[in-house]
Order: structure tokens, then C-alpha cells, then sequence
């Protein structure tokens, strides 16, 4: 079976694709799930967001790494831990993440939301779904490559290869040699151009909290049947 990794994301996938953005919209909707909202809502834009709001509907995003004026809730992992959302669907979006997922559900047949907290049960799932290809999609920052993303990307590879018999890409390889040559995850998320900026500006917890490994078994699925125009539905898969 093919694996493919693209280290930012181009579409054009045939199969099971895993959207990557570990700083930190993929951990902060594994941890929306984990906190039990019923569903996330991911839009195509913060307008198309607002078009959301209802009773039992929270609107999460973040421009600049800051909540969305508006908005009830930035991106944070650490806050979305410290929240209950039962009974409630979380509306998100955005600067990369949300955007790398829409261009996945473009083509994608199935398309799961992967961050290290989840790691190896994504891993686990897509390998259930695959019947010909998985590509892990690192969403990157403003067009640039992350290494947080591909790091992750490397971890989910690595797991893949234990699970079965795969032909990695050279992105694929690129991410094996990314997971193998760093240190720690907390030092490679804290160290990368994102996770410094996140420092920067206060969010050095949601650094620490997304660099756990395989802590959790909840992983976003796209429900293909739910969402609108703009609007991507994703349930506990
Ligand atoms: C993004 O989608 O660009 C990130 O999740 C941004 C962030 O939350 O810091």
C-alpha cells in the first residue's frame, strides 16, 4: 500500500487521508471530542463560522494564534481540556488546519484529523479504512512547512510501517528521518517557528499539552453524510 506524506498539502488524494496540524487545531479538536462535543463543525471561513451560531453551538478559532473577535473560544487544547461540551457541537476555524482539511475532503474517500495526542489511534483507523493509499497532510503555517507537522507526520509513519506493509514517498521518508533524528517531542515542538511564536505570545502550555504522544483514542472522522457548503462535519470515528 502506498504512504504518502506531503509536507504541506497539495490534494488530489485517492484515499484514507490524515490532516495533520499539531499547533494546534488537529489536538484542539481531538481534545473538543475527548471533552464531549457531539460533533465539530470545521468552515471554510470565520464568516461562514458565525453563520453557525445556535443554541448549543460554541464557536472556536484563532487569526494570529488569538481568538476570532466574536467568537466564544480561541484554539487552544489547554482551554478546550479545561471545558465540558456535552450535548454541544463545536463550530472551528482556523488559519491552517481547517483549510488543510477542507482541500482533503475535496477528494479524500475518508478523512481523519491526526495530532500526537492521537497518534496511534489514527494510525490504527486509517489502517482499517486503507484499501489502496494513506496520506498524511502536514497543514504548515502560512504556506510554509512546519516541523511540528512533519515530526508528527513521522510518528504517524512510523506506526503505519509496524501495522503493515507500506511503500513510503520521499515525503514519507523526509518525516521517517524528521522522527528519527530529533529529540524529544516537547523540545521539537517547543523549538519549531510555530510553537516559538505560540511561546511568544503566552501559549507555552497548549506547547507542552500538544507535544503528548498517543495519549488519546478519539479520532475525528469526516461524517461525509453531515455538513453544508463551507462546512465539514467530523464525529468520534
Ligand atoms: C492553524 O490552523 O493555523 C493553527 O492551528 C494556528 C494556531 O492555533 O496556533
Amino acid at each position: 500500500m502506498r504512504l504518502r506524506v506531503d509536507l504541506l498539502p497539495h490534494g488530489a488524494y485517492s484515499d484514507v487521508v490524515l490532516v495533520v496540524d499539531v499547533l494546534r487545531a488537529t489536538t484542539t479538536a481531538v481534545t473538543y471530542l475527548e471533552r464531549g462535543a457531539e460533533a465539530l463543525l470545521l468552515t471554510s471561513t470565520p464568516e461562514v463560522a458565525l453563520t453557525q451560531r445556535a443554541a448549543g453551538v460554541v464557536l472556536a478559532g484563532e487569526r494570529g494564534g488569538r481568538p476570532i473577535p466574536g467568537f466564544d473560544l480561541g484554539n487552544s487544547p489547554v482551554e478546550a481540556a479545561a471545558g465540558n461540551f456535552a450535548n454541544q457541537s463545536v463550530v472551528m476555524n482556523t488559519t491552517n488546519g481547517t483549510a488543510a482539511a477542507h482541500l482533503a475532503a475535496a477528494s479524500g474517500k475518508h478523512v481523519l484529523l491526526a495530532a500526537l495526542t492521537n497518534a496511534h489511534a489514527a494510525a490504527r483507523r486509517a489502517r482499517a479504512l486503507a484499501t489502496e493509499e494513506i496520506a498524511i497532510v502536514c497543514a504548515g503555517t502560512d504556506g510554509r512547512v512546519g516541523l511540528e507537522d512533519v515530526y508528527a507526520a513521522g510518528v504517524l509513519a512510523e506506526y503505519l510501517l509496524a501495522m503493515g506493509d507500506f511503500t513510503p514517498d520521499d515525503g514519507a521518508r523526509i518525516a521517517l528521518t524528521v522522527r528519527r533524528s530529533s529529540g524529544n517531542p516537547a523540545e521539537v515542538l517547543s523549538g519549531s517557528g510555530h510553537g516559538t511564536y505560540l511561546g511568544g505570545i503566552g501559549l507555552e502550555e497548549d506547547v507542552r499539552y500538544a507535544a503528548q504522544v498517543s495519549v488519546s483514542t478519539v479520532v475525528p472522522l469526516l461524517d461525509p453524510a453531515g455538513g453544508a457548503e463551507g462546512v465539514l462535519r467530523f464525529v468520534a470515528g
